[in-house]
């Protein structure tokens, strides 16, 4: 065994061409408080650790798990970087779990790797870029895995490229990002993911994992890939973590399609975890001398709980994947639950005058502008046509979207619209002339979703792609300025077939679907860059790292209920930072729940993330909109913490009547606490002095209560006055909440 051990040392920029080149069998991928440690043995590599940063080779080598350690249960598998079907274990034959399954050209069913070459690759970006290339003991089956190290958040990217070198195509049974095993991590296991539904979407649980089960969860569906389960997790290993405390690896994977992602935990607590595309629709098939590209896994490590989880990723997000992720993000007015199908161009230009006044920046019109003639999507027919049909609707806008724009211009505002270019109706023009431009088995009669007549586009098809990037350029073209897009997607895949693919490739279609999808994306960005693009899908469908790579935000959910935001943003928090979730004020009763909560409590509500309304301004009253002006100043004034500070929450929602969490800015300087209370007993769940977290003990801050309405509580007893960060932080921001959805908002700023 080969036991020079290369580190590479990717804190704090120390450049990866330092390392570049072939590396040694063993290899110390380091980032700022984290060690990946792999080593090569048998032709393999496995990992020896990863968890807290350890620098030193000698101690890893000792204390690394081995045949040795706990035993005789121990050895079944060695804790390969990448395990797969079929490599024979120990003690209990084939490895079953491996995440990768290739059916050779030949039939045969499993794959044994080795290890040819660890190289590091010169990254611009200042990442450490680490590659294994790997191949098939017998067949020219190539598996290439790239690891990449970001210091500044703590986070490694990895995704794995398969090369098939073989006479006619292999079958991939099973293509995951991420398959790697942890030896003997811990004998308790804890796995918390975020699960949901339309209006419903990022419910927390957690569950422990017990011996010898399997975890599993996954998406619905190929297309609002984010319903049933969104594509991350925590798993803590040992005591229960906490926001402050435990042993967590956090993991996401970055893909808009069908996804699975698994942890196993064997008789000898042998954790093995795994994340990728979902091949139920049957198996890939690669054809000969072709390589497929697997999504991006990204995953971090913390020994001070799930709080550093969702701030590395958070961090990784706006640094590293998102397109503009510092870029502060306007305040909107968004058309659709102000007016639905039914507006006019006065209705419309009324709402910007109202945007206007409360100090928004944007007027976004919604769904109803396109489709001409008997598919022209009016109030009448309303969801039921015109998707796929990308021009103006000339009897409802009679001056067109060119014309809206000028309006918004005219008052000062930017302007954006809403396209759901994934789907078409078969009620419409695109429809009938190209019948077999939808995803849909060939023999099968066409099943339809939304307005009993909605269906996915074929992706796969480079001429659909086409058409559609035609007719949203020549939209966007003729907008100066246009400054953002929502981009909705109202469908599952209800037919699993493509008219384009040939038979023998049928079940590649959700997989290419998506890579059709980028595409799309990457040719508008391109074109684009400067439009802000909402991904949405139904709400929260669309929320994934995958699409986030193209878009700047999502529509967090199509239940703006202000009590239902606090658990849906709750549990988007906890991977996505606030600049990329959504979060509109709407009217009362709230139009999906039926509740009515104080102007003031949406706000409070709403401000935590990007803040945005849905609503027809001139329904409020006089009062309600000079407190919705001054909540947009202040936003405004705020809006760089929140979108771009660390996150810390303070009061879970779950298991509490209140719920509270803060944002600190990266000098420690700026700091917003919100604080709000629900449905509460008179003297229950009496909120103690928020703990807060994050500030800089050698500082002082000022304490200013914002978003009051005239006459309203004080909710802290210290409003207005300067305290030292070290009081804040151990004796915590006294606070009082009074009655039924009662909220706060606080400002510290250091002095
Ligand atoms: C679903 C979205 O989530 C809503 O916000 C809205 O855009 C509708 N589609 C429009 O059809």
């Amino acid at each position: 065994m080969n036991t020079r051990l290369k580190v590479a040392l990717t804190a704090l920029g120390a450049s990866a061409a330092l390392f570049a080149g072939t590396v040694g069998d063993d290899f110390l991928l380091n980032t700022r408080n984290t060690t990946l440690a792999l080593r090569k043995e048998g032709g393999r590599w496995h990992v020896l650790h990863y968890g807290s940063r350890v620098d030193s080779q000698q101690d890893i080598n000792a204390l690394a798990w081995n045949l040795w350690t706990g035993g005789h249960g121990h050895g079944q598998r060695r804790p390969a970087s990448y395990a797969v079907y079929g490599e024979k274990t120990l003690t209990i034959g084939i490895n079953k779990y491996g995440g990768l399954q290739v059916t050779h050209a030949d039939g045969c069913p499993t794959t044994s790797l080795e290890g040819m070459k660890a190289e590091t690759l010169d990254d611009a970006s200042g990442a450490t870029h680490l590659v294994l290339t790997m191949k098939d003991r017998v067949y020219p089956f190539h598996v290439t895995q790239h690891f990449r190290a970001l210091a500044d958040c703590d986070v490694i990217e990895t995704w794995v490229e398969l090369r098939n070198g073989e006479d006619g195509a292999v079958r991939l049974g099973r293509m995951d990002s991420f398959a790697m095993d942890f030896p003997a991590m811990s004998d308790t296991l804890w796995l918390q993911n975020a699960g949901g539904q339309w209006a419903a979407e990022a419910q927390l649980q957690e569950n422990a994992i017990g011996r010898g089960q399997t975890l599993s969860f996954g998406s619905r569906s190929g297309v609002r890939d984010a319903f049933e389960n969104n594509a991350s997790f925590m798993l803590t290993a040992g005591c229960r973590s906490t926001e402050t405390s435990g042993q967590v690896l956090g993991g996401v994977l970055c893909w808009s399609g069908s996804w699975g992602i698994g942890v196993q935990r064997d008789f000898c607590d042998f954790v093995s975890v795994r994340a990728g595309v979902d091949t139920s629709a049957g198996a890939y098939v690669l054809d000969p001398g072709k390589t497929i590209v697997l999504p991006k896994f990204a995953f971090t490590w913390s020994s001070a709980g799930k709080g550093q989880i969702s701030r590395n990723i958070h961090r990784w997000a706006r640094r590293w994947q998102m397109p503009a992720g510092s870029k502060l993000r306007p305040v909107l007015l968004n058309s659709w639950e102000g007016s639905y199908f039914s507006f006019t161009e006065k209705v419309l230009h009324d709402m910007m005058d109202g945007v206007k006044e409360m100090g928004g920046e944007l007027f976004v019109l919604d769904d109803g502008w396109f489709g001409t003639g008997k598919y022209a999507r009016d109030d009448v027919h309303r969801d039921k046509v015109g998707l796929g049909d990308w021009v103006i609707n000339p009897e409802k806008l009679p001056n067109g979207l060119v014309g809206l724009n000028e309006e918004a211009r005219r008052r000062g505002l930017k302007f954006g619209f809403w396209v759901e270019p994934e789907m078409v109706n078969t009620n419409s023009w695109l429809y009938e002339a190209h019948p077999d431009w939808i995803v849909r088995e060939r023999r099968r009669p066409v099943n339809v979703g939304r307005g009993g007549s909605q269906t996915v586009l074929d992706y796969t098809n480079p001429a659909v792609r086409e058409n559609i990037f035609a007719q949203l350029d020549a939209l966007y073209s003729k907008i100066p300025g246009l400054s953002y897009i929502k981009w909705d997607a109202n469908a599952d895949f209800f037919n699993m077939g493509s008219p384009y693919l040939d038979e023998a490739h049928q079940a590649n279609m959700p997989f290419d679907y998506t890579v059709g999808l980028y595409d799309l994306l990457a040719r508008i960005r391109a074109k684009y860059p400067d439009i802000d693009i909402q991904a949405c899908s139904s709400g929260g469908g669309h929320a994934d790292y995958g699409f986030l790579r193209y878009a700047d935000e999502f529509w967090g959910s199509d239940d703006s209920d202000a009590r239902e935001r606090i658990f849906i943003q709750w549990g988007e928090s906890q991977f996505y930072p606030a600049c990329a979730i959504a979060a509109h004020v709407t009217a009362v009763p709230n139009h999906q729940t039926g509740r009515t909560t104080p102007l003031k409590f949406r706000f409070d509500v709403a401000m935590s993330a990007r803040l945005g309304f849905e609503l027809h301004p001139k329904e409020l009253s006089a009062d309600d909109l000079a407190f919705a002006k001054q909540c947009v100043s202040d936003y405004k004034r705020i809006r760089p913490v929140v979108q771009q500070g660390d996150l810390y929450r303070l009061v879970s929602p779950y298991g509490h009547s209140y719920a509270s969490l803060m944002y600190v800015d990266e000098s420690r300087d700026h700091a917003v606490v919100f604080l709000w209370g629900m449905v509460r007993g008179n003297w229950s769940d009496y909120p103690g002095p928020l703990a807060l977290q994050g500030l800089d003990a050698s500082k002082r801050y000022r304490v200013r209560e914002i978003n009051r309405r005239k006459g309203g509580n004080l909710h802290c007893r210290v409003d207005g006055k300067t305290l030292g960060g070290q009081a804040l932080l151990s004796m915590g921001l006294p606070v009082r909440l009074r009655g039924d959805w009662d909220s706060a908002v606080f400002e510290l700023t250091a002095e």
